[in-house]
């Protein structure tokens, strides 16, 4: 019998195939409980052999070297710059994640920000709710259509691509993207990253975070597109340089920005982008759907299932390191 600690009150029920196999299951629970901190998942976890994290718990060698028995790290993401994989294969800890399942949640995440800001949904929620509706607006609220705009993608791996099909094939735009290579088996022009900011009417973050992509998008990036432009990004929040997005900001760029994730998450009380009508943020929802998250939950307890098994887990990370 495995020990296994699961960080957080997932979608249990494909959590089974684990309970059923005889495994001692303890799933933490932030609703009951509070936000997981860092010595309680070491107390949780460091007689554990399986550990299913979310994408905010920080798996470092700290952590690691308290945690003896662990042989499989199961993330609830796709992305995992939150797992150190150079102290996991020192261990010979195999870590695996998310792939594919939450593609569409996450495109369909990024379309829902596209649309909300191109067509300045909060301001116009506000204004509703605040009893601010006098009468038929003629010239409020305008803002452009997508069809036969540019969209720029940044990065384009499997959401970046399903997000960049939704909207060449709803929209008609003309998407262009940019990524460390070019992708011939994709129906879009590759660009460098200056022309793709200097030239899209929206642009869309969807790469990793890595120590490459930390702060890609600062001041002097920014001021290379266009005033009216509108940036999306569902990918990691330190992709995007804060203070310079709010500097840009403060300088009236930009028609609107959509943010499903932030530098710091949760969004800090006294964050500067609070202060914009034009901003939305949503906190981490990508994967947010029913379908998502029970796959997600599915694909990680086979994969703890299996390296318990001695048998290959089905999505490691194969990243090199
Ligand atoms: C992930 O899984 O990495 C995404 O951020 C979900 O939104």
């Amino acid at each position: 019998m495995a020990k296994i600690f699961c960080t957080e009150n997932i979608i249990n029920k494909p959590l089974e195939i684990l309970t059923k196999a005889g495994h001692k299951l303890e799933i933490w629970d932030s609703k009951i409980n509070g936000v997981i901190n860092k010595d309680i998942l070491v107390q949780k976890t460091k007689n554990a052999d399986a550990l299913i994290c979310m994408l905010s718990d920080k798996i470092d060698e700290e952590f690691l070297s308290q945690c003896p028995n662990l042989k499989v790290i199961a993330q609830y993401a796709v992305g995992f710059n939150n797992i150190d994989l150079k102290a996991c294969a020192k261990r010979k800890i195999i870590v695996t994640n998310t792939p594919d399942v939450l593609t569409e949640a996450t495109a369909q995440m990024a379309l829902t920000l596209l649309l909300a800001c191109s067509r300045n949904l909060k301001q116009a929620v506000r204004n509703v709710e605040n009893n601010m509706w006098k009468g038929w607006e003629a010239k409020d609220f305008l803002g452009p259509e997508l069809k036969g705009k540019t969209l720029g993608i940044i990065g384009a791996g499997a959401i970046g691509q399903r997000f960049m099909q939704m909207c060449q094939k709803a929209f008609d735009m003309n998407v262009i993207y940019y990524q460390r290579h070019e992708n011939k088996n994709i129906s879009a022009k590759y660009v460098d990253l200056n022309k793709l900011l200097k030239e899209s009417d929206f642009l869309s973050i969807h790469t990793p975070l890595t120590l490459q992509t930390k702060n890609l998008i600062k001041y002097e990036q920014l001021s290379l597109m266009k005033d009216n432009a509108i940036i999306i990004n569902t990918a990691r929040g330190e992709i995007i340089c804060e203070d310079s997005l709010v500097k840009c900001l403060s300088e009236g760029k930009f028609h609107g920005i959509g943010l499903d994730v932030t530098y710091t998450e949760p969004l800090p009380i006294n964050s500067l982008l609070r202060n914009y009508e034009h901003v939305i943020i949503t906190p981490h929802i990508g994967s947010a759907t029913y379908e998502a998250r029970t796959n997600m939950a599915t694909l990680c307890a086979q994969n703890v299932q299996n390296v318990l098994c001695n048998l290959p887990p089905i999505t490691p990370i194969t990243t090199e390191i």
